[in-house]
């Protein structure tokens, strides 16, 4: 059964890794997804992927953190799909530091990436999700559009050397927890995943020295192989999850099964933190 025929959704960060794995859930599940991330390639080949399996996306690139970039985003949903059905605010990255080490960058950074650009991408959105539902709702009609704000374990019960990174991931929930309350009523479903280890190159182990670019500057990314083996050990389910694995809720939270499902955060965490 495809959950999402004839959606249009918004997928953002999805040139790799989790991200990724929605945009193509969603296409399979008959979604046109508007594929974004900072890197220009890899986001055109996803939506290549897509199309070559038979789906329908297209690429946005550009950082989501750009002023411009919400209404290029959004209007990008209109143009080629003519409505926006799903947004999925994915993007994101870790710049870690003990707080004693955390710069005000650091700071600025994971804030702007993680809170700030959500908030502004879901503001450039209002119209085209709560004006088609004013007037659904007048003829009678109770259509549903999703929001699903992408959170972390580190957003919901903080995680020594994410000061920063915390702060943007909890911020977010406070963001889905409101607007759940302030759209319910135009029967838009604002929820978040709060993911715990999942392999991506995020969490990598930092001996294969992933690096990510904010502007000028390179950030390492990654997490000890030491700490990695610790840190799956603690985990109910015994391991990491896979990206695909991440996905599948994202679709639940997509699709009509979670129609009474709002300003909810669900843990996608083998086990962890619940
Ligand atoms: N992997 C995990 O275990 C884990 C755990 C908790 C939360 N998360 C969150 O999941 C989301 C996806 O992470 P991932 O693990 O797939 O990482 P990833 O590095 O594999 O993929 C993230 C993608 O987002 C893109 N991106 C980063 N900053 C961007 C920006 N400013 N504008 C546009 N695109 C940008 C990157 O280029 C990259 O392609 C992030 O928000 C992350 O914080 C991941």
């Amino acid at each position: 059964m495809k959950l999402l025929e004839g959606k249009s959704a918004i997928v953002t960060g999805s040139g790799r890794g989790i991200g990724r794995a929605i945009a193509r859930l969603f296409a399979e599940h008959g979604a046109r997804v508007v594929v974004n991330d900072l890197e220009g390639d890899i986001a055109e080949g996803v939506a290549a992927e897509i199309g070559e399996a038979g789906g329908s996306a297209v690429a946005c690139v550009g950082s989501v953190t750009a002023p411009e970039f919400p209404e290029k985003v959004v209007r990008t949903a209109v143009e080629e799909f003519g409505r926006l059905d799903i947004l999925v605010n994915n993007a994101g990255y870790t710049w870690d530091g003990v707080i004693q080490n955390v710069t005000d960058e650091m700071w600025q950074a994971m804030i702007d990436v993680h809170l700030t650009a959500p908030f502004r991408i879901i503001r450039a959105a209002a119209p085209y999700m709560r004006e088609p539902a004013k007037a659904e709702l007048a003829e009678g009609r109770r259509i549903h559009r999703k929001i699903i704000n992408v959170s972390s374990t580190s957003g919901v019960a903080g995680n020594p050397g994410q000061v920063n990174y915390s702060a943007g991931k909890m911020g977010i929930v406070g963001v889905t927890k409101t607007l759940a309350k302030e759209w319910g009523r135009f029967s838009i479903n604002v929820n978040a995943v709060a993911y715990g280890f999942i392999e991506t190159r995020l969490t990598a182990a930092k001996e294969e020295h992933n690096r990510a670019r904010v502007g000028e500057i390179e950030v390492e990314l990654g997490i000890p192989e030491q700490m990695r083996q610790m840190a799956m050990r603690m985990i109910p389910l015994g391991r990491a999850g896979t990206p695909e694995e991440a996905a599948g809720p994202v679709l639940f939270l997509a699709s009509p099964l979670s129609d009474y499902v709002t300003g909810h955060v669900l843990l996608v965490t083998g086990g962890s933190y619940v």
